[in-house]
């Protein structure tokens, strides 16, 4: 990172045309996975010929954390690294180690399939960083299977998550998106490894990101749906917000198994209270998961463009950010080729 970000005063707080701050940044390191979810990268559009960024085009470590600094500058405390999948990035550790300096930030997080995750839990957990989500959406092997293009196994997952464990990750959370017919017979299952070990499983609705999935609302299962099926099972009741504009509705066991989560995006837009910012590895700066344009922060960057310079461009960006494409879902015509999860980041 240039030295001139340590030298700049915090720029201050910024709110977007809706009074919502900037808090969360998401970034998307890499543009690549080694799994073919079809609900996120299909086989039939990311097969060999797939052309993926250039490398050369991916944000360096260096680069990472320059921007993120200046967000923490206006008013982000949240990092957290995807993609694809962020473990393919083999300076995956020196990133989070270079986000892991930068003061302000309260949480740094990272989310991955975990296909390999057992083997570097321990190096991203002494490089600094603080918490882990695993994406699994059954641990029905077949199932697992058909939801992530028949990739991978469900056990390597587990090491990961154990491997995660081990390290010190506390609490590791566990990312289970719900496509009806598919995997919404699992869930329970699921739930009954998972309770009484301390790991927080959430669900996920399926989500019309992108244009390229073939999404239809009937796929989604409502977590309305999901909590009452739950709660036949096992009593639940609902916890307070952590914080305000927390994603997750949480709810825990009462006979004392821990405790879960419900991420609806779909049935109960969270707009409103939306503070997150994300960039993509090749520096595209967006305001929306339902974005179908962002800006270009790599060239400025690439040009020698001031820290001051760069803020103002950010600050600008989320001043006059007025997205909440949920809560307007079905309302307008959809905007064809919305960028994809992979690509911004999920
Ligand atoms: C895009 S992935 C990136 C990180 C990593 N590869 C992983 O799978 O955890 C992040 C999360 O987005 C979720 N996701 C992808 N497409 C989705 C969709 N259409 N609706 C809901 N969640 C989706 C995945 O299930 C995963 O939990
Ligand atoms: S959800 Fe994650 S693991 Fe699946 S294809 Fe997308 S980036 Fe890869």
């Amino acid at each position: 990172m240039s030295d001139r970000v340590s030298q700049i005063q915090p720029a201050g707080g910024v709110t977007d045309r809706l009074e919502r701050p900037v808090r969360d940044l998401r970034i998307s390191v890499i543009d690549r996975c080694n799994y073919r979810c079809p609900y996120c990268m299909p086989e039939e559009v990311f097969g060999d010929g797939h052309q993926y960024l250039p490398r050369q085009h991916w944000l360096t470590a260096g680069e990472i954390k320059r921007v993120a600094s200046l967000f923490v500058g206006l008013g982000v405390t949240k990092l957290r690294l995807t993609g694809g999948e962020p473990l393919l990035r083999r300076d995956i550790v020196e990133i989070v180690s270079a986000l892991a300096q930068i003061g302000g930030v309260e949480d740094l997080a990272l989310t991955t399939n975990a296909s390999r995750l057992a083997g570097r839990a321990a190096q991203l957990r002494d490089a600094g960083l603080q918490r882990v989500t695993v994406s699994l959406d059954s641990l029905d092997q077949d199932v697992f299977a058909r939801m992530n293009g028949g990739r991978g196994d469900v056990s390597t997952v587990l090491g990961g998550i154990e491997a995660a464990i081990s390290a010190g990750f506390d609490p590791v959370k566990v990312n289970v998106m719900v496509q009806r017919g598919v995997n919404d017979h699992t869930v329970l299952p699921l739930l009954e490894r998972f309770r009484g070990t301390g790991v927080i499983v959430r669900f996920i609705e399926y989500m019309d990101v992108g244009s390229l999935n073939g999404w239809q609302p009937e796929q989604v299962v409502p977590s309305a749906e999901l909590l009452a099926g739950i709660s036949e099972r096992w009593p639940l009741e609902a916890l307070s917000e952590n914080y305000r504009g927390e994603v997750a509705n949480r709810y825990r066991f009462t006979d004392g198994g821990g405790e879960i989560g419900f991420i609806s995006s779909v049935s109960t837009p969270f707009c409103g209270d939306c503070h997150r910012a994300r960039v993509s590895a090749d520096g595209t700066l967006y305001t929306c998961l339902f974005a179908n344009l962002g800006t270009n922060l790599r060239i400025p960057l690439r040009a020698g463009a001031s820290d001051a310079d760069l803020t103002g461009l950010l600050r600008n960006v989320w001043r006059n950010r007025g997205d909440r494409y949920s809560e307007i879902r079905g309302k307008f015509p959809a905007v064809e080729a919305r960028v994809e999860m992979y690509r911004m980041g999920g």
